[in-house]
């Protein structure tokens, strides 16, 4: 049988990666879903119409659920979850800001995903998105290893759209790398950055870099200042596809990750943002990678800075 995928959640981010996992057409069928009714259901029409003319054939369904679990059926079967649902910032709100509203939803969806597709591995990206992973995985009660976040590939992206800009070169010919928190404590790693296989500090100085550095922390905001009503999807919902997607292909696939941390660079116990193998049964392997003593210093200050927020959503 093909696969199944499902996105909790028809806003911006949900709709467009629903959008984005069937043009891959890899997928037998994609559900969207999402509590105002006839949403989901409009949206998966409008992308199957799409299907002639972007030449795909998977089978995208929408429907209405509530909080207490109706409609949760048609997401029985699904291998890969990927909940969207819950509110975006403001201008001027931090990720942060959406804590408690955020748990409230993101509690009431890993509960009847776990009733429904028990055996699906769950892609967390409603904000803030390491403290609502750590909660998915409280809440559904899968092994760790079945429960993600995605961050990482998005801030990943953008540092490298910054670098590729800046320097005028394909996107193709740059590598970067971003750990840490989905929020203040990100850690942007630039030794591990590449232009053409150089490193980043051969090609720019220092200033450059830290200029690149806080823009690609601030990515988020940027957007959500100049949007007024919302936060950004089009690079968000390409990064979420693309984790479903190594997860669907088994591909084990090296990608940054929200992941629980056991041992990897002396840090236990905590969802945070690394580097990990994708595969069919979620994160087969936290990979560690060489930092310089700053950035490791760094990735510890942000576990330590989400360990006290992932125990606050424990009880929510
Ligand atoms: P949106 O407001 O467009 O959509 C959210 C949708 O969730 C709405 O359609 C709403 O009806 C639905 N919803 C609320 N409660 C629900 C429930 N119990 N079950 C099913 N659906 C429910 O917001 P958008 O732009 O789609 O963002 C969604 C989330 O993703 C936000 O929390 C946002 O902060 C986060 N986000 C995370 C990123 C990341 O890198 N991890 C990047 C961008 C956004
Ligand atoms: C973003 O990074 C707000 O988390 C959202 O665009």
């Amino acid at each position: 049988m093909g696969k199944k995928v499902t996105v909790v959640g028809a806003g911006f981010y949900g709709s467009t990666t629903a959008q984005r996992l069937a043009e891959y057409n890899i997928f037998e069928t994609v559900v969207l879903t999402d509590i105002v009714e006839g949403k989901p259901e409009g949206l998966a029409l409008d992308i199957s119409q799409s299907r002639s003319i972007e030449g795909f054939e998977t089978k995208v369904v929408g429907q209405t659920t509530t909080p207490a679990g109706e409609g949760y059926e048609a997401i029985e079967g699904s291998d890969i979850v990927v909940i969207t649902a819950g509110l975006p910032r403001k201008p001027g709100m931090s990720r942060m800001d959406l804590l408690e509203v955020n748990a409230k939803i993101v509690r009431s969806v890993s509960e009847n995903v776990a009733k429904y597709a028990p055996n699906a591995v769950v892609i967390v990206v409603s904000n803030p998105l390491d403290e609502m992973t750590a909660l998915a995985q409280i809440a559904t009660g899968f092994p760790k290893n079945r429960v993600l976040g995605q961050a990482g590939v998005l801030d990943t992206a953008r540092f490298t759209h910054f670098v590729a800009e800046t320097l005028n070169v394909p996107v193709s010919s740059v590598k970067t790398l971003t750990l840490g928190s989905h929020g203040d404590t990100m850690v942007p790693v630039p030794s591990r950055c590449t232009v053409d296989g150089k490193p980043l500090a051969d090609v720019l100085d220092a200033d450059k870099i830290e200029d690149l550095v806080k823009r690609t922390r601030n990515g988020g905001a940027e957007i959500v200042g100049l949007l007024k009503t919302g936060s950004a999807y089009y690079a968000p919902s390409a990064a979420a596809a693309r984790m479903a997607r190594a997860v669907a292909e088994d591909s084990g696939a090296v990608i940054p990750t929200c992941a629980w941390v056991d041992g990897e660079y002396g840090i236990s116990g905590v969802y945070l943002g690394v580097e990990a193998s994708l595969g069919a049964g979620g994160v087969k392997k936290v990979v560690e990678t060489t930092l310089t003593d700053g950035e490791l210093a760094a990735l510890k200050e942000a576990a330590e800075a989400v360990r006290a927020k992932q125990a606050d959503v424990a009880s929510m």
